[in-house]
């Protein structure tokens, strides 16, 4: 790992190290009064028992589902929008980076991501974030396509259907060109780069805007032996990158977002307007004679609004600057299992393109 990589701090939910007022919350307690009073804008601090919080954030479940009974998306939105703000008034005290309340889970975040502090408060959400984060870190994902288990660090992306991953290893199998250099854009949890390096790959340069998710790979790629097959970097699409590939890789965000994006895991879901048209423009410089590009998409934008546009199919129709050599459709399993992130719908599909410039053909 380079220097600048092992200085890197990684995003850690947000925390209060000062003295604060709240009102202490025992199970006893009239807890629809404390609910009205969070949503009044007062903290809480959760005391004696770990599902003391969880009470709380049942009635505010209860009060603010009242309060919010239109059903349509916006509707919905606004409801999830007012969990958020109130719920994150709960808190819990953290000492010697262990949560002090009884039969609390235990999880490692609180050490890792805070050695520079040992006693603050921390919302009940993002607790509960990352302890779920933990066990996925700790227990890791099996990814069958790789015959391995990942270890998604904290705030990082990582796959929960594999559809994607086996259209990309069907494809990476037939494929017969030069592997001498590939560049994966939006990294994630790395497992594009590790189908690349089992496929024979043995130059990638590897980058995502989301710190965690380089710290995280480059804790996976000493664990698998990878160091000298990978190299990481954090920034924007080809920032730092001098290489010139046969491939260039990236399974972009699938949605257009309609807020303003925050930093971390929002960015592998959500794509501001300007993110294509900037990375087909900077994909040029990078690609070797007769490389190619090659973008794991979805038509869950469609699926979702008829009227959206397709980033790809709009790239292709208005520039001229690339062939379009293949389009790729697979369907999405039903997943029966938790994703909140990408649900599965009916009709949705992911989709492989393979393009190469025109210019050099
Ligand atoms: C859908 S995830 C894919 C992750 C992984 N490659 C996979 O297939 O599971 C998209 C990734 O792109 C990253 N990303 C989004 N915008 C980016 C940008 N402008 N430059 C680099 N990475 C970006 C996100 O942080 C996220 O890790």
């Amino acid at each position: 790992m380079n220097k600048d990589l092992q200085a890197m701090k990684p995003d850690r939910p947000n925390i209060i190290t000062t003295e604060i007022e709240a009102i202490s919350f025992y199970r006893k307690m009239d807890t629809k009064a404390t609910v009205d009073e969070m949503i009044a804008g007062k903290y809480v601090l959760v005391e004696e028992f770990y599902s003391n919080g969880l009470q709380v954030l049942n009635e505010l479940k209860r009060n603010l589902l009242l309060k919010h009974k239109d059903k349509s998306f916006q509707g919905q939105r606004d409801y999830r929008a007012a969990f958020r703000k109130a719920s994150h008034r709960l808190l819990l005290k953290v000492k010697d980076n262990k949560l002090i309340v009884k039969k609390a889970p235990d999880f490692g975040w609180l050490e890792l991501l805070y050695t520079d502090v040992s006693e603050f408060y921390v919302s009940f959400p993002e607790v509960q974030g990352m302890n779920s984060s933990w066990q996925w870190y700790k227990k890791g994902l099996e990814v069958k396509t790789l015959n391995l288990r990942i270890h998604p660090y904290y705030g990082t992306y990582f796959p929960t259907r594999f559809d994607h991953l086996k259209l990309f290893d069907k494809w990476l199998k037939k494929y017969d060109g030069a592997k001498n250099n590939a560049i994966e854009i939006g990294v994630g949890s790395g497992v594009l780069s590790f189908q690349l390096i089992q496929n024979g790959f043995e130059n990638i340069f590897a980058t995502d805007t989301n710190k965690n998710a380089i710290i995280g790979v480059s804790e996976e790629i000493q664990r698998l032996g990878f160091e000298e097959l990978i190299t990481l970097n954090h920034g924007d699409l080809f920032e730092n990158c001098d290489v010139k590939a046969d491939l260039i890789v990236f399974n972009p965000p699938w949605l257009l977002a309609k807020h303003k994006l925050e930093e971390g895991i929002d960015k592998a879901m959500y794509y501001e307007e300007e993110l294509f048209p900037r990375f087909f423009e900077q994909a040029k410089e990078h690609l070797a004679p007769h490389g190619k590009i090659v973008l794991i998409f979805s038509n869950l934008s469609q699926v979702i609004d008829e009227e959206s546009t397709h980033p790809i199919i709009e790239e292709l129709q208005k520039n001229k600057r690339y062939r379009k050599e293949l389009h790729l459709r697979r369907d999405v399993r039903a997943s029966s299992r938790r994703t909140k992130r990408r649900d599965s719908r009916d009709n949705e599909k992911v989709e492989l393109w393979v393009l190469s410039s025109k210019e050099r053909i």
